[in-house]
């Protein structure tokens, strides 16, 4: 079986844990019952029982009390995410894993159960709803449980990545944040959250740059990304509205609602910021799919 899960982008500024956003960027994972797990062609350093899509298959098998399973061969197809770069990938091998188990044991968990057992083996539901269900997702976590809903997003905006030619390990990310946030900030965050998801949906260029600003994460990740203000200025130049940190870095992801913006931030990418790759990415609306059996 072919598993097939979007890339992510979470928290779009002022969304800490909780707005994702999926995009036409996909990993496919096989997934064959066999008599000892094997996990090959993705690196070396990930080709053993602590991969995460290994990890969350067998969660699902240890939730559902399902004794005596199989070992189980997991082969990387394509790889088209980014490892480790603020892009979902870790959450693209969670659902991966949970929807195989599902599949293997034939153990009919809705996408809800599933979405509640991928954010357990993530720690967040941000990434997972997004790669799940697709589109634009907000979550919410109340102690064990964990729901979400999709927002709508415009098609007048334009989203680009600016991808960094080194990774950002997200313990590493959420390590330099403050435990503690002010109540000023909280309603910082919020005010702009809410505008957030209206300037999206709306395709609203001047909402936008005014409302995917944050103040809970940004300030603290933004100096361990080499580049940012370079990155930043650059992309004012190439008009974008909005720019945020992807996730917990390293991507920075720009949107814009100019049609010309890709082109020139390329250009200027490459002079000013070499070694860095700009994706043009488009929201995907499908959310993980079993592409083959
Ligand atoms: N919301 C998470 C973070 C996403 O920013 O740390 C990364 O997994």
């Amino acid at each position: 079986m072919i598993v097939r899960v979007p890339a992510s982008s979470a928290n779009l500024g002022p969304g800490f844990d909780s707005f994702g956003i999926a995009w036409q960027l996909y990993d496919e994972i096989g997934f064959q019952i066999a008599e000892e797990t094997v996990i090959s062609g993705c690196e070396e350093r990930f080709c053993n029982e602590q991969n995460l899509a290994f990890a969350a298959y067998r969660r699902v098998l240890e939730r559902c009390g399902v004794r005596d399973a199989s070992g189980v061969a997991i082969r990387f197809g394509r790889t088209g995410i980014p490892v480790s770069r603020g892009l979902g990938s870790s959450a693209a091998l969670i659902v991966a894993g949970v929807m195989a188990a599902n599949e293997h044991y034939e153990l009919g968990l809705s996408r809800e159960e599933l979405f509640l057992l991928a954010t357990e083996v993530e720690g967040h539901p941000d990434n997972v709803a997004a790669a799940l269900y697709g589109g634009l997702t907000v979550s919410a976590m109340d102690g064990g449980r964990a729901l979400t809903r999709r927002f709508p997003v415009s098609d007048k905006l334009i989203f680009t990545a600016l991808v960094p030619p080194f990774e950002l390990s997200t313990a590493l990310a959420r390590s330099v944040l403050p435990s503690a946030v002010t109540r000023e900030d909280a309603i910082f965050n919020v005010s702009r959250g809410a505008l957030l998801l209206r300037a999206l949906g709306d395709g609203d260029g001047e909402l936008l740059a005014f409302a995917m600003d944050d103040r809970i994460h940004q300030p603290f990740r933004s100096r361990l990304i080499d580049g940012f203000r370079t990155a930043r200025i650059e992309a004012q130049e190439c008009g974008v509205r909005g720019m945020c940190i992807s996730g917990a870095g390293s991507t920075l992801l720009c949107v814009s609602d100019r049609q010309d913006f890709a082109d020139r931030m390329e250009t200027s990418l490459e002079m000013a910021l070499p070694g860095w790759e700009l994706h043009v990415l488009t929201p995907d609306l499908s959310g993980a799919m079993i592409a083959a059996m």
